[in-house]
């Protein structure tokens, strides 16, 4: 069964798109198959895959106007079994452009699951990268996903937006998507020597208990160099510290799934 998977966290560079990018190379690493969906008008996963994100026609815009069909839109990375729908910046628009449409926050939903050719069949997980903010990018990617991963940086007022992350998790989910669910809390950015880290692993862990995850992202200037060559850090180089976390990160991620769905 493919899982939709949103990484959402309305706070700007708090390490969605690194954990995007690292997360899916670590899966398909280990053998899944992996689609990324670049939601994002900033386009940073598709640049961090070493994509176009100026590709005028095979782009996520053209797909949520419906000018492209979906099996059209997906992109192969230069990773076995991981292929992209990469963003272009037309997508800023698309909420002034949509604006009579009462339906468009289902758009995405639609498209996904109107798959009449199984496009999608053969992923494992789809995971959309999320923009930082809650506007109607972020809400079509909730409606359509099933579950959501929040990275959550490790310093001061990290956990400030989170009950607003909350409560709008709780709206989508009274009306639009019922079955949504957080699947994870993952801590990024930290940093052993710096107290604050440690004080919000802490915090985190009292507030949403073993939702948060065992495994925490370090602070590794690796995971900002890798983009510019275009690759995920885990393939750029796969010994460093940052590498190493994001790797231990894939298997519990599934580790965590198996005994949750075991239970
Ligand atoms: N663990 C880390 N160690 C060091 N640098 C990191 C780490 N994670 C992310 N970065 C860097 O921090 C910056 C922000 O990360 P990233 O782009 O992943 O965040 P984001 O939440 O997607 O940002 P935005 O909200 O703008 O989309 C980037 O320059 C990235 O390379
Ligand atoms: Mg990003």
């Amino acid at each position: 069964m493919t899982k939709i998977i949103s990484v959402i966290n309305q706070k700007g560079g708090v390490g969605k798109t690194t954990t995007v990018i690292n997360l899916a190379a670590s899966l398909s690493i280990m053998g899944q198959y992996n689609l990324v969906i670049d939601l994002d008008p900033q386009g940073n996963a598709t640049t961090g895959f070493g994509k176009n994100n100026n590709d005028e026609v095979n782009n996520i815009y053209n797909l949520l106007i419906k000018k492209i069909s979906l099996r059209d839109s997906i992109q192969k990375t230069n990773i076995e079994n991981l292929d992209i729908i990469g963003s272009h910046v037309n997508l800023s628009g698309l909420e002034v452009e949509t604006a009579s449409d009462s339906k468009r926050a289902f758009t995405l939903k639609e498209i996904l699951f109107d798959d009449k050719n199984s496009t999608l069949q053969k992923y494992d997980n789809i995971f959309i990268d999320c923009p930082p903010s809650l506007s109607l990018l972020t809400i079509m990617s909730l409606v359509a996903s099933d579950e959501l991963l929040v990275p959550l940086q490790t310093e001061f007022f990290a956990l400030e937006g989170i009950t607003q992350l909350v409560k709008t998790i709780d709206r989508i989910k009274e009306n639009l998507n019922p079955s949504l669910s957080i699947r994870g809390i993952l801590l990024t950015m930290f940093d052993k020597r710096n107290k604050l880290s440690s004080e919000v692993d802490r915090e985190a862990r009292n507030y949403f208990k073993d939702k948060v995850y065992q495994t925490v992202i370090q602070r590794n200037v690796r995971l900002s160099e890798a983009p510019s060559h275009g690759l995920p850090c885990v393939i750029y180089d796969k010994n460093c510290a940052g590498s190493k976390s994001y790797l231990n990160f894939a298997e519990e991620f599934l580790k965590k799934n198996n005994i949750e769905s075991a239970a």
